[in-house]
């Protein structure tokens, strides 16, 4: 068999690549391991940037998005017992960010590749990439009813996240990893409840963080931090809610509670792989990078990752290697820069198990500061909506 683009793994990086490669007439094949209904249920994140949004719709892509998404412009910052809003369209000159949940893009991105008549396959497994070194790089599958496939390709795209096998496939010794776990992990839930804010909030109480976000005007999304060893089970709803209320807790303002019907723990972690590119193996997304959740940047890194590479590949294969050459530079300044922003805001909000009084005030010196200098919020505002903005 033959394509011109392989593409591992069937997350917004995979399937938003093989849209924008298809906008240029170039064919590709998507293989994913797990179900389609699984990678459409899955939950994540669901805040996308500025220039996310802009992108979606110039790929066409955002009818549900425009009909559907929420549009946010600034957060609410709370700690030491007060609530501040950060203004983003008075801060940037209009910039804003959406709500859209990662589940509803693959949706509408799998419905889009199916009905351009687009080659996806799910429910694959025994992946392998080989030849990556030549022209001719190989990848190799077993179908969902057990047929062995070799599909010989002009370039390979891992975006197989973050426990793929794309980025082990490159020869040891090739790669250089910056590398950090954090002493804490987000439990996530999502609850039938009105949202009990019009923006978000992100909360640093001496218990530890808490964000409330949304998904739609009837479904509320909220994370609580950790232990990176929690247990689910030892997290029955009453005792979520009865967190969320002591650590949202503000005179006047109250936390509507509603049935939960998603929950899951998320450990936190800062990594990134480099270079981006082995031979004719392309690496985007978690398959190359993860940051935490605080900065709200994983998603939108990803659908940045592949922008850069659908226009490296659309050159590559017309016989032009230099954006190719360029294409791991290209990201990882983006994504250095999302992963000083994740880093920051993770740190300024959660508390460590071993926070000293020095750390804690410092993290609200820093709080202070970013909600009373302009020229602070600024620069929270600048990375929050996207730095820089994407083209
Ligand atoms: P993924 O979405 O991970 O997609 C990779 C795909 O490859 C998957 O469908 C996987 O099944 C498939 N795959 C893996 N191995 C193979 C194989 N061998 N063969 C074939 N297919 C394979 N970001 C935020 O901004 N906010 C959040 O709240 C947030 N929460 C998150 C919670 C969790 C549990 C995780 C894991 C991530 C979260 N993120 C969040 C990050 C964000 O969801 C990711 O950055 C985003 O999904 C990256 O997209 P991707 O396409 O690169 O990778
Ligand atoms: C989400 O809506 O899931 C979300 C939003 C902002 C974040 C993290 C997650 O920083």
């Amino acid at each position: 068999m033959r394509t011109q683009v392989g593409i591992v793994g069937a997350g917004p990086a995979g399937l938003l690549l093989s849209h924008l490669l298809a906008l240029r007439g170039i064919d590709s094949l998507v293989v994913e391991d797990r179900s389609r209904a699984y990678c459409e249920a899955r939950q994540r994140a669901g805040l996308l940037e500025d220039g996310t949004v802009r992108l979606l719709r110039e790929a066409d892509l955002a009818q549900r998005l425009d009909a559907e998404g929420l549009e946010h412009g600034g957060i609410y910052l709370q700690f030491a017992g007060e609530r501040h809003h950060l203004d983003f369209r008075d801060l940037t000159g209009g910039r804003t960010v959406t709500i859209y949940a990662q589940t509803e893009i693959v949706k509408d991105l799998i419905a889009r590749r199916l009905a351009d008549g687009g080659a996806l396959e799910f429910e694959i497994s025994s992946t392998a990439v080989a030849d990556l070194d030549t022209d001719r790089p190989v990848l190799s599958y077993m179908t969902a009813g057990g047929e062995r496939r070799e599909v010989i390709c002009d370039a390979i795209a891992g975006c197989d996240g973050f426990h793929g096998i794309c980025r082990p496939s490159i020869p040891a010794g090739l790669l250089t990893v910056r590398d950090r776990a954090y002493p804490y992990a987000w439990l996530g839930i999502t609850a039938e409840v009105p949202p009990s804010t019009d923006e978000l909030i992100y909360n640093r109480h001496p218990e530890g963080f808490a964000l409330h976000t949304m998904r739609t005007p009837q479904i509320s999304r909220l994370y609580l931090q950790v232990r990176p060893d929690e247990r689910l089970e030892d997290w029955p709803d009453d005792r979520i809610w009865a967190a969320f209320q002591r650590r949202f807790a503000l005179p006047g303002w109250e936390l509507k509670e509603g049935p939960i019907f998603d929950k899951a723990v998320t450990p936190m972690r800062s990594f990134v792989s480099s270079p981006m590119r082995y031979g004719r193996l392309f690496l985007a997304g978690d398959a190359a990078h993860i940051v935490p959740p605080t900065g709200a940047k994983g998603l939108n890194l990803a659908m940045a990752d592949v922008t850069v590479l659908a226009d490296a590949l659309h050159a590559l294969l017309l016989g032009d290697s230099r954006l190719a050459d360029g294409y791991s530079d290209a990201c990882l300044s983006r994504v250095w820069r999302a992963t000083h922003f994740s880093w920051w805001m993770t740190t300024m909000l959660h508390v460590a198990p071993d926070a000293d009084p020095m750390t804690e005030e410092l993290q609200l010196s820093q709080l202070r500061y970013v909600t009373t200098s302009r020229a602070a919020a600024t620069s929270l505002a600048e990375n929050y909506t996207g730095y820089p903005p994407l083209r």
